[in-house]
């Protein structure tokens, strides 16, 4: 009796070993993306490495049209680029509008003021419409696809 139970237990813990992780739900993937835009303005980087990452992590930009070029190969590289690439250029992002499409993608519409010195030099004009498009694996961001448009 005490080992058939045993059993059961063992079985029940097997099965739940071999069941998926727990999908992103639409909050989860939402926190994703907005840790990713915060440190796209703030640079920090406490804010990069909270950013949820799969290691191979991809990014494509497609700026005015003109793209898509691979940006980012890996989560270490968009960690540094988060913190000094062309994208600490931005400073400040605003209206984000969040669209959740049944294929599991994730799209971010919403504007971003560039300036040089965390905006403390402002580029006049420099507003840009981003369209950014999260894919995840499980938690994780697996690849995003960014299309701005300057000025927005
Ligand atoms: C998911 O659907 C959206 C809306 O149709 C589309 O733009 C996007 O490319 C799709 N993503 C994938 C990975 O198929």
């Amino acid at each position: 009796m005490q080992l058939s139970f045993a059993l059961l237990l063992l079985g029940s813990s097997a099965l739940a070993a071999s069941l998926p992780r727990r999908a992103c739900d639409a909050t989860c993937k939402r926190a994703g993306a907005d840790a990713y835009i915060k440190a796209l303005t703030t640079h920090s980087k406490a804010d990069a490495d909270a950013v949820p990452l799969t290691d191979d992590v991809k990014r494509f930009e497609t700026f005015n049209g003109i793209g898509p070029f691979q940006t980012s190969f890996s989560a270490t590289d968009m960690r540094l680029g988060l913190q000094f690439g062309a994208s600490a250029l931005a400073y400040r992002a605003y209206e984000q509008a969040y669209t959740a499409f049944d294929n599991g993608t994730l799209l971010v519409n919403y504007k971003i003021d560039t300036g040089l010195l965390n905006g403390a030099i402002p580029i006049p004009g420099a507003k840009t419409r981003v369209y950014e498009y999260f894919q995840y694996a499980d938690t994780l961001i697996s690849r995003i696809d960014v299309y701005t448009q300057t000025p927005a």
